[in-house]
C-alpha cells in the first residue's frame, strides 16, 4: 500500500504529526518535492523533532528517500545530519538515499533567493530565503548542478563556470560577488559528505512498491502553495499536489494510493499573498497564540483566519483525497462564534472556487456560515461521542460543504490525541 501526506491549505497543517504516525508502520519513506523550506514537527513522547529536509521516517531509522523533485541543499543536510547524530540518531547510507539526478542549492541562489525579493519591493513574496526558488529556476533553466556532476570535477568545474557567468551580472549590481574557485572547493569538500547517499532512487523505490512494501510519500508546503495550483505568484517553486509524487520520484505505480489531506480546523499562512479568511482582530491574536503559529523555520508570526471550505475543497480535488485529517481542532475551543467559508462573491458574482485572476481576487468577499462555538476543551479527546455538540455540527458542516467525510480529527500535538474515526490508522 502507498501513501501521500498532502496539506491542503498554506502549508504548517500539522502534516509532521500524521507523517510520524504513517511512517511508523511504513517501510519506506520518501520525500518529492521542496527543500529545506518546510518545517514539520513531530512530538514523540516528550521529545520535539523539527525536521526541514530529512524525510520524517529518519527519527524511526526507516528507509528514507529524498527524490529528484527536491532541491538539496547539501550544507543545510549535513547541518541537519549532525543535529540528529547529536540526539542519537544516526543517518548513513543504509537508512538515507538522495536521488543522483537532483538538483542542488548552491550559495549563489540564497544570494538570488534575497535579491529577487529586494526587487519585488511592496510585492515581496516572504519567502524563507532558503534559495529554493532560485534552485528550481536554474533546474528549468537547465543550468543547475546535480549531486552526481559533484564526481566529474571538470564537468562540475565548467557547469559552475557557467552557472555564475549567468548570473554574475545582476548580482554586481549589488556587489555580491562570489568567488567560484572557492565555491568549487566547498562544493567537493562537502560531496566527500553526501556523494555517499547518492542513488538511483527511482529503481530504489519502484522495486520496494513491486515487493508491497508500505512506502509513505511526504509532502512539504500545501497546495494553496502549488506553483500551479496556488495563489500565484505568491507560491513556492515547487509542484506541491500529489501528481508530483510521481514526477518527483520516479515512482511508477499507480494503484492502491491512498491520500491523506492534512486540513487546519482555521487557516494560516506565512509570507505574502491572498488570503480571503484572514483575520487581524483579537481573534487573530487568539489564534496565533493558542495555536502557536510561529514559523518553523523562519520563526515569523503566521497569519491566521476562518476556515475557508472553497480552498480546501479545490484542493481535495485537485490531489485526489481519499482521507482528511482535521488538525488543531482544540484550538478553537475558547471561541464564542466560529466562522466557515462557503464560497466568495467577486463583482457581484458567486464563486465556489477562487478564480486565478489576480485582479479578480483583489475584489474577493467572502462568504460565511456563522456557527456557535462548543467553549469548553476537546484537547486530546480521542471519541468522536467525546466532543461537544457544537464541536460535532462544525465538523458536519464542514463535510458538508467538503462533500466528504473527514476520517481524522487531531486535538493535540501529540498522537494518542487523536479521534480515529473509521479506526484508519489502527488498521494500516
Ligand atoms: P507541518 O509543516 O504541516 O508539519 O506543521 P508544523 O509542524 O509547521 O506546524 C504544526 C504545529 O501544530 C506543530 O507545532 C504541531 O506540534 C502542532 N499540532 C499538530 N496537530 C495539532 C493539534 O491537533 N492540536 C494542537 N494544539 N497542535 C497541533
Ligand atoms: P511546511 O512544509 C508554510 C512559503 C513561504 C513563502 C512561500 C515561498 O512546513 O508546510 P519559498 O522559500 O518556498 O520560495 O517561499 O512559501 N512556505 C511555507 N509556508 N509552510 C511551509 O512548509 C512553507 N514553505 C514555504 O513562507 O510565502
Ligand atoms: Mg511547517
Amino acid at each position: 500500500m502507498f501513501y501521500s501526506v498532502i496539506g491542503t491549505q498554506w502549508g504548517d497543517e500539522g502534516k509532521g504529526k500524521i507523517v510520524d504516525w504513517l511512517s511508523s508502520l511504513a517501510d519506506m519513506v520518501v520525500r518529492f518535492q521542496g527543500g529545506n523550506n518546510a518545517g514539520h514537527t513531530l512530538k514523540i513522547e516528550d521529545k520535539v523533532y523539527k525536521l526541514n529536509l530529512l524525510p520524517s521516517g529518519i527519527i524511526r531509522n526507516k528507509k528514507c528517500i529524498i527524490g529528484n523533485g527536491v532541491v538539496l541543499d547539501p550544507w543545510a543536510l549535513i547541518d541537519e545530519i549532525s543535529k540528529l547524530n547529536n540526539e542519537g540518531i544516526l543517518i548513513n547510507n543504509q537508512n538515507l538515499y538522495i536521488a543522483e539526478n537532483i538538483c542542488l542549492i548552491l550559495p549563489i541562489h540564497k544570494i538570488i533567493d534575497e535579491v529577487n525579493e529586494i526587487e519585488r519591493g511592496n510585492e515581496n513574496i516572504g519567502t524563507t530565503m532558503r534559495g529554493i526558488g532560485p534552485a528550481y529556476e536554474d533546474k528549468v533553466g537547465r543550468r543547475a548542478i546535480r549531486l552526481c556532476d559533484i564526481q566529474n570535477f571538470d564537468l562540475l568545474k565548467n557547469k559552475l563556470d557557467k552557472l555564475h557567468k549567468f548570473h554574475q551580472p545582476r548580482l554586481e549590481k549589488y556587489n555580491k560577488n562570489i568567488d567560484v574557485d572557492i565555491v568549487y572547493q566547498d562544493i567537493l569538500s562537502i560531496g566527500k559528505h553526501i556523494l555517499k547517499f547518492a542513488s538511483p532512487v527511482w529503481k530504489i523505490i519502484n522495486e520496494a512498491g513491486e515487493k508491497k512494501n508500505i512506502i509513505l510519500f511526504e509532502g512539504a508546503q500545501g497546495s494553496l502553495l502549488d506553483i500551479d495550483f496556488g495563489t500565484y505568484p505568491f507560491v513556492t517553486s515547487s509542484n506541491t499536489s500529489s501528481g508530483q509524487v510521481f514526477a518527483g520520484t520516479g515512482f511508477g505505480i499507480k494503484d492502491n494510493h491512498k491520500v491523506f489531506g492534512i486540513t487546519k480546523a482555521y487557516t494560516t499562512r506565512v509570507g505574502s499573498g491572498p488570503f480571503p479568511t484572514e483575520l487581524k482582530d483579537d481573534i487573530a491574536i487568539y489564534l496565533t497564540e493558542k495555536g502557536k503559529e510561529f514559523g518553523t523555520v523562519t520563526k515569523r508570526k503566521r497569519r491566521c483566519g476562518w476556515f475557508d471550505a472553497s480552498l480546501v475543497k479545490q484542493s481535495l480535488k485537485i490531489s485526489g483525497v481519499t482521507d482528511i485529517v482535521l488538525t488543531k481542532l482544540d484550538v478553537l475551543d475558547e471561541l464564542d462564534i466560529i466562522k466557515i467559508c462557503t464560497g466568495y462573491k467577486i463583482n457581484g458574482k458567486n464563486y465556489d472556487y477562487l478564480p486565478f485572476d489576480e485582479k479578480l481576487q483583489e475584489h474577493i468577499e467572502p462568504i460565511y456560515k456563522s456557527l456557535d462555538g462548543w467553549k469548553q476543551t476537546t484537547f486530546g479527546i480521542t471519541k468522536w461521542e467525546s466532543l461537544p455538540e457544537n464541536a460535532k455540527k462544525y465538523i458536519l458542516y464542514i463535510e458538508k460543504i467538503l462533500e466528504k467525510k473527514i476520517s481524522i480529527i487531531s486535538t493535540g500535538p501529540e498522537r494518542s490525541e487523536t479521534i480515529d474515526r473509521n479506526n484508519i490508522l489502527g488498521n494500516i
